[in-house]
């Protein structure tokens, strides 16, 4: 059984909170370090809390936050706390987004700009995290959120994991962040999702930043981590690019409830956890 002592700070797109047990239970009984090169809300990694880990995404505010958790945990903390103290309005929210990507553009990658994060990501529409062409975040205001925008004990649970573990934290594109990686590592990849509507004809696409190129690239570092004996996890949606681009490898469909759809067939939908061992 799996701990819970910590869970994501952040609503985070493709977030693996609802599939953390069915992950878990998959993954292998041993191995030295634990790598997680898209790590996004972190649900995995504070689900299992790995004594030695690699952690790493190309989302430089997501890495400052984790920096920050780590490091000054108690400004973090203090700052939200200030932002909550004034009720949410729509005015205030844009004042606060204006303000961070004021952070976005001097580059100010402090416990102020994680907090502006936190803050925002609370109050956004849907938790979305989306930036326009000049890096700028730019998700409208959702009316509906109130409430405390942290729980302060995860937050000092996080923190003290991140100092008292061996967790390397990285901002790099996901084929460096193995570069490290050995026989006996164990890499868990959660990319962002081939999207359900791929049909098996298409000849490219784009989605959140993440090309069909992207894909070949990450199933061709599947197979080199396999080849040096690391144990390798990645999860997707069940749609036959993925089945095709990691033919070979243990391939299990899994259930998941979708966010709700007027089409009552639709609120369901098939992933898979595919491994190497
Ligand atoms: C599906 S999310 C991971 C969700 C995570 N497992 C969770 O529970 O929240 C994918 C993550 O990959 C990151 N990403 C996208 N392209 C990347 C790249 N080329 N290298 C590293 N990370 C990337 C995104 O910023 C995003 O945080």
């Amino acid at each position: 059984m799996l701990e819970r002592r910590m869970s994501p700070v952040l609503k985070w797109a493709g977030g693996k909170t609802q599939l953390l047990e069915q992950i878990a239970a998959r993954m292998p009984a041993e191995y030295n370090s634990y790598y997680e090169p898209f790590i996004g809300g972190a649900a995995v990694l504070f689900g299992i809390a790995p004594k030695q880990a690699f952690i790493n995404d190309v989302n430089e505010q997501l890495v400052n936050l984790y920096t920050q958790l780590k490091n000054s945990a108690e400004s973090v903390i203090a700052k939200v706390n200030e932002l909550d103290a004034v009720p949410c309005t729509k005015e205030l929210y844009y004042a606060v987004r204006e303000q961070y990507n004021g952070k976005i553009v001097s580059r100010s990658f402090d416990a102020e700009c994680a907090a502006l994060m936190i803050w925002i990501n609370k109050h956004c529409f849907n938790g979305l995290y989306r930036v326009n062409g000049k890096g700028l975040f730019n998700v409208p205001y959702n009316n509906k959120v109130k409430g405390k925008s942290i729980d302060e004990s995860n937050i000092r649970s996080i923190s003290e994991y991140l100092q008292n573990s061996d967790i390397v934290i990285t901002c790099l594109d996901f084929e460096k962040a193995c570069e490290s990686v050995k026989a006996g590592d164990f890499v868990y990849f959660d990319s962002p999702y081939v999207p359900e509507s791929v049909t098996a004809s298409f000849t490219d696409y784009t989605q959140n930043g993440f090309a069909l190129a992207d894909h070949e690239r990450l199933a061709a570092l599947f197979r080199r981590l396999d080849g040096i004996g690391a144990k390798v996890m990645l999860s997707n949606n069940d749609v036959p690019l993925v089945r095709s681009l990691y033919d070979g490898f243990d391939i299990q469909s899994i259930d998941v409830k979708r966010m709700i759809n007027r089409d009552a067939d639709k609120r369901t939908g098939k992933e898979v956890i595919i491994t190497n061992y």
